[in-house]
């Protein structure tokens, strides 16, 4: 069976912490843990052609973890953008993000300004990382420049219709084949709304830094034996 491969991938990245306490380990631990196998997991889904990889790292909700859990996390991502710059340039990777930047700390914005700047000519494919995102906020934000534009002339009202709203979303992605959510929970919360319109969905029950390539290879193999309709009647006469 030849293994269909989808455009855009998304994941949710689920189960860290249940991970950690499962081995006797710190939440933070987990979330390490899940940041290195994420490390790898990028690379060899986009080595595999798949041209855009959005991961769910932080969520406007996630804000309301415990001090501890929050800083520990800011500084994760800021030591990894900073110590990844290379790493991600080199494979030709490039790095966007999505989500509000209030009320992300000034090192933290000025981390990720410095690894999408590295890595905006990159051709190698597109790892989204979604951070301080949620997908009713895009919406919001993205309805606001829109107001704006038909405000100031550049947009006409009448044309703007599905397509074209995406060009008003955080990195006007295309929309997403398939979404994975680890950890066995059945939610999409808040995660890419506009996007995952017709996505396909996948739920195995693997804690994320468990979720490794023979993982991801499986999934694929899962999606590949999805009919994909699009609201159409298949074989109809
Ligand atoms: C959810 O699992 C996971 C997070 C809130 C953090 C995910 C972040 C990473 C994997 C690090 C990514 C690193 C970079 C540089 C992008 P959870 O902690 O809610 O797990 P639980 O439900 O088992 O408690």
């Amino acid at each position: 069976m030849e293994v269909k491969i989808p455009n855009h991938v998304a994941i949710i990245l689920d189960g860290n912490g249940r991970w950690a306490t499962e081995k006797g380990k710190k939440r933070k631990e987990g979330h390490y843990a899940g940041y290195k196998n994420l490390k790898k997991l990028s690379i060899y889904a986009l080595k595999k052609g798949i041209k855009y990889l959005s991961v769910y790292a932080f969520s406007t909700e996630n804000f309301n973890r415990s001090e501890e859990e929050v800083n520990y996390l800011m500084d994760l991502f800021i030591s990894c953008f900073k110590k990844d710059t290379n790493f991600f340039n080199k494979r030709n990777v490039k790095v966007v993000f999505s989500g509000r930047k209030k009320p992300l700390r000034k090192d933290i914005l000025d981390a990720m300004k410095e690894i999408s700047a590295t890595t905006k000519n990159n051709t190698g494919g597109v790892f989204n990382i979604c951070l301080n995102y949620g997908g009713q906020a895009e919406i919001v934000d993205a309805s606001k420049n829109i107001v704006k534009d038909v405000k100031n002339g550049k947009l006409d009202l009448n044309t703007l219709d599905e397509k074209t709203f995406y060009k008003y979303l955080y990195n006007n992605l295309p929309p997403i084949d398939f979404m994975i959510r680890t950890s066995g929970e059945l939610r999409i919360s808040n995660f890419m709304l506009y996007e995952l319109s017709y996505a396909e969905l996948y739920f195995p029950e693997t804690y994320f830094p468990d979720f490794n390539e023979k993982e991801f290879d499986k999934a694929l193999i899962e999606y590949t034996k999805r009919d994909r309709r699009f609201g159409k009647i298949k074989n109809a006469k």
